[in-house]
């Protein structure tokens, strides 16, 4: 019915710690009325035009805001509604950008396993997670896959420092087998979403990523839908390391959650080739640039610098992971990992030889009603130990969580796991 700050409230009254920000877009916590005021003024000025034939004020604003957040020469921004478009037309930029250049022969997309980066067929095409891609494979396009950095299922467990998938130096080997002359494109969350539930690639990972796609001629798109917006304590996750990729794509926290809103951010250098070549971007939504979501988006920047949130994420953060530590000692739990405001439980059936629970026993799904029963809300990931099994929930709350709230999910997170433990052990004797 309602929310307020990190609490959702239903309609008999009962308080849920939203734990996770819904799909993690609730950055700066429900109920904020600065947001609400802007979208209403914006809607009594001018609610729509055609985003592809017009430009608006909060439109305009928000570009110059994204342009002056995003690293490096970052600064060419088109709004669409969810990550999903955004990953559709960062991908169509890219092969755009290389037929007008000349080298039509680029075509393929390269991103690494497991990873996710939507649900329309070629952000679905690009993301390695095989229960969602089941029905549909006859209509997905081939996508390259490298192993995504996940240490903690690595064959090296994370321990050696030359693993070519933990450095990201197996790139090399694929762009060798596949011709870097066909490859338009490499995407990857520069820190790990629900996929491989907020690992946090090695600080050489996105260096090395960028060195090789620079050498090759391949774009390098940094899918910041789930990271950006001051989830990982900085603005964007990739700026951690120290890099600047060709393209990005921002979503879920930048307008809050108040409006779906997304972004494709790139340079003048790739812009410029389409608008002295074709003359612009094919791609039009009707919704594209919509001046409301914008409007909501300049309030949800402008509300995140009045308090200061995205240095509130980094600070929270690592309270978070401190509190989170405790978890590391109950059964069932294999690993806990994150940065910022992004965390991931990983369960396994043992924690020696990190062997998950069976699909079967649906540890997650069960763990997730455990957790709302206990009055908090996670959200849960399946099939990163093997394509089918593999148990993690992510912990994401909104910015403006305190440290007695993050001690409350720890504790209600210690009774859902009772919870758990005890109703998925009676499914498995009975
Ligand atoms: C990294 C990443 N990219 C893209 C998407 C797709 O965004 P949306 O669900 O808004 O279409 C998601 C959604 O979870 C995501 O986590």
């Amino acid at each position: 019915m309602r929310g307020e700050g990190c609490w959702l409230i239903d309609d008999a009254g009962v308080r849920y710690l939203d734990a996770c920000g819904g799909a993690f877009a609730a950055s700066i916590g429900h109920g904020v009325p600065e947001v609400a005021e802007a979208i209403g003024d914006q809607a009594r000025r001018i609610a729509y035009v055609n985003g592809t034939a017009f430009t608006t004020e909060p439109v305009e604003r928000m570009a110059s805001e994204l342009a002056s957040l995003a690293p490096g020469d970052l600064d060419k921004v088109y709004f669409l509604g969810s990550g999903s478009e955004a990953i559709e037309a960062a991908l169509k930029l890219a092969r755009q950008y290389w037929v007008e250049s000349g080298k039509p022969g680029k075509r393929k997309v390269l991103a690494l396993t497991p990873g996710y980066h939507g649900n329309t067929m070629l952000a679905l095409s690009a993301s390695a997670r095989e229960h969602y891609r089941r029905f549909f494979s006859p209509w997905l396009v081939d996508v390259v896959l490298a192993p995504a950095p996940y240490a903690y299922r690595c064959a090296c467990r994370g321990a050696d420092a030359a693993c070519p998938v933990c450095t990201g130096l197996v790139l090399e080997q694929v762009i060798a087998r596949e011709g870097a002359e066909t490859i338009a494109a490499f995407i990857a969350e520069p820190i790990g979403g629900s996929s491989t539930g907020a690992t946090v690639p090695r600080p050489e990972f996105h260096r090395n990523v960028r060195e090789i796609c620079s050498r090759h001629g391949i774009l390098f798109v940094a899918d910041e839908v789930l990271t950006g917006a001051g989830r990982t304590g900085t603005w964007t996750a990739i700026e951690q390391y120290g890099v600047v990729p060709d393209i990005m794509t921002m979503g879920k926290g930048i307008a809050g959650g108040y409006v779906p809103l997304s972004a494709v951010i790139a340079p003048e250098r790739i812009v410029d080739v389409l608008a002295r070549g074709s003359g612009s971007l094919m791609h039009a939504q009707t919704f594209s640039h919509h001046p409301l979501a914008c409007a909501a988006g300049v309030a949800t920047v402008a509300y995140m610098r009045a308090h200061g949130l995205v240095a509130r994420a980094a600070e929270m953060g690592a309270a978070l992971h401190e509190e989170l530590e405790a978890l590391r000692s109950l059964p069932s739990v294999g690993d806990v990992r994150g940065r910022g405001l992004l965390a991931g439980v990983e369960f396994v059936l043992d924690t020696k030889t990190r062997e998950p629970y069976p699909r079967a026993a649906h540890f997650a799904e069960t763990f997730v009603e455990c957790a709302l029963e206990a009055g908090m809300m996670v959200w849960p990931n399946i099939g990163h130990a093997d394509g089918e099994r593999g148990d993690l929930v992510m912990i994401a709350p909104p910015y403006v969580i305190t440290r007695e709230e993050i001690r409350e999910i720890v504790r209600r997170f210690e009774a859902a796991l009772d919870a758990t433990l005890a109703r998925t052990r009676t499914a498995r004797s009975a």
